[in-house]
């Protein structure tokens, strides 16, 4: 229904230092757009996406909601936050990136403002030591479970969102989508299962957090 963003302009060369869009991508985009609907209701005002790779993502979505909302993206990886302001240039939308851990330079300023956080983590299992890379390893070494960057969001989620925001992750099967339910139940969230997909031995979803009180 909607056009998946240019980017032509990344370069096999690009794709040594920053993230190559993948099915992973592709099925963040599908669940945006299975979700317009809902974003549209929601009318945000602030998008931000954490670990946005090329920036096709928020790229995506700031072209849904064009001039109505502010839209950021953040990444441990100063070339992939490049990369990302690239993109949203060639398709005509604004972002603004920053090199950051998770969300740290946006807390506690954007405290309750945020109405969409969408995260596509490093959710692959690998062992603990490969965590922490600022460079392309980043993009997958997830150490124990694949969990061991995306578990450190979780307690941030609730502050950061406003009452009716929305939080999507990307994961598969090897992350415990029921512990990633229990830990965020005990920050206030409820979860449901966007979409799910096979990709080669992956099996993917995009999972939907919404404070327990505003379920929609
Ligand atoms: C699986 S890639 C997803 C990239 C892009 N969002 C996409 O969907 O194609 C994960 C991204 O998270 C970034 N990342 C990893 N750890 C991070 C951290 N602690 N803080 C911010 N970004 C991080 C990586 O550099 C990488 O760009």
């Amino acid at each position: 229904m909607f056009r998946t963003p240019e980017f032509s302009h990344l370069s096999h060369d690009d794709y040594k230092h920053v993230y190559e869009p993948a099915e992973d991508t592709f099925l963040m985009l599908d669940a945006i757009e299975k979700e317009y609907e809902s974003l549209r209701e929601l009318r945000p005002t602030v998008c931000v996406e954490v670990g946005c790779g090329s920036g096709i993502v928020i790229t995506f979505l700031a072209s849904l909601f064009k001039h109505a909302a502010f839209c950021m993206a953040t990444d441990i990886n100063k070339t992939a936050a490049s990369a990302a302001k690239k993109t949203s240039e060639q398709n005509g939308v604004i972002v603004d990136t920053m090199v950051t851990d998770l969300v740290k330079c946006l807390q506690p300023r954007l405290n309750g403002l945020v109405d969409v956080l969408i995260f596509n983590p490093p959710y692959v299992v690998t062992p603990n030591e490969e965590v922490g890379s600022q460079g392309i390893e980043a993009s997958w070494a997830g150490g124990d479970n694949g969990r061991q960057v995306m578990d450190r969001i979780f307690p941030l989620v609730s502050d950061l969102l406003s009452k009716r925001g929305v939080f999507y992750l990307v994961i598969i099967k090897e992350n415990k989508q029921d512990e990633i339910e229990e830990i965020m139940k005990s920050h206030g969230f409820s979860m449901t299962v966007v979409i799910t997909r096979r990709s080669g031995p992956e099996r993917l979803s995009v999972l939907k957090f919404t404070k327990v009180d505003t379920v929609t």
